[in-house]
């Protein structure tokens, strides 16, 4: 900690020097996470929260789409990411041009984004959703099938809980897809009682071994309420270190994996950004409005 002690210092100064305030995603490591985020979450929470902030500056730290989103709910504020090159493999899966032939393809067929997309790809589609409220927001939609992309995965747990016929896509989340059912029924016979908590973008066959499956901000949720004494997050690993400070009596077992993406921010790389006010984030005029409609659908849907 002594080493992060001068950065966490003069980011929390320059940020009240130039009004600014940084939303933080849950899978960031825990000295962002404790030292220097104003607020925390899931994309749900981060986007909700986006549309309250007082302050001319969001430093969003997290991956490209997440800043995206602030930008398109707060077009009048400066958004800043501390790295332009923080991507996200289901962002990457899929491009607005896919989209439009999806829809040549099924036409009619409502399109539900998952936000890990483009500002391009939200522009051609109905309403977003993320892992929290997917299920409500095809359950919202009128038609009997619903196009739920580009995560395969996502869209395959949704199916398992709705009677509407559910089309995808073959995009999927580097660090999700890796955890396989085998190994988690490994550690669940080597540790007798522990609770194993997924998340949605894991393939249903990982979910099927799982106690419970949530967002980022519902397995935190659960394992706060719950209290299991031994728990293994089946996500990314930032989730058990930033929830083992504020949590005792609960024994994380790994295994877990890292996002290269989101680990792309860094304490120095926060600090250049709020010194220079790097990157911003914009987004072109020409699909802002259609892309932004279909995220204030999703946050001003009632659940
Ligand atoms: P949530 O925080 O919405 O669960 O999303 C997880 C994720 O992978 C974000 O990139
Ligand atoms: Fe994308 Fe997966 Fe990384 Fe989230 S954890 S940013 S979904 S690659």
């Amino acid at each position: 900690w002594p080493v992060y002690a001068p950065y966490v210092a003069a980011i929390n100064r320059l940020k009240r020097e130039r009004n600014a305030v940084i939303l933080a995603h849950n899978y960031q490591t825990p000295d962002i996470f404790h030292c220097v985020a104003d607020i925390v979450g899931d994309s749900l929470q981060l986007a909700r929260d986006a549309t309250k902030v007082d302050a001319e500056i969001i430093v969003q730290c997290g991956v490209h789409f997440m800043a995206e989103t602030s930008k398109l709910l707060n077009p009048e504020k400066t958004i800043l990411i501390p790295d332009a090159k923080a991507g996200c493999s289901l962002s990457e899966s899929i491009t607005g041009a896919d989209v439009r032939l999806l829809k040549q393809r099924y036409p009619g067929v409502p399109v539900v984004t998952y936000v890990n997309t483009s500002a391009d790809v939200k522009a051609e589609t109905d309403i977003c959703c993320t892992s929290s409220n997917v299920l409500a927001v095809v359950e919202s939609l009128e038609s009997d099938t619903v196009l739920c992309i580009p995560d395969e995965y996502l869209a395959m747990n949704v199916a398992k809980q709705t009677n509407k016929k559910i089309l995808t896509w073959k995009g999927h989340c580097e660090v999700h897809e890796r955890f396989t059912a085998a190994e988690l029924l490994a550690y669940k016979d080597a540790n007798p009682g522990i609770e194993i908590i997924g998340h949605p973008e894991c393939h249903p066959d990982v979910i099927a071994v799982c106690d419970f499956a949530g967002s980022t901000a519902g397995m935190i949720n659960y394992v706060k309420d719950k209290r299991p004494p031994r728990v293994l997050l089946v996500t990314e690993c930032s989730m058990a270190s930033n929830i083992q400070a504020e949590i005792e009596g609960v024994e994380f077992v790994k295994p877990c994996n890292l996002c290269p993406h989101m680990k792309r921010i860094t304490l120095p790389k926060i600090l250049d950004s709020l010194l220079f006010m790097t990157e911003e984030v914009l987004v072109d005029p020409a699909i802002a409005d259609r892309a932004r409609l279909a995220v204030e659908r999703m946050v001003n849907l009632k659940q």
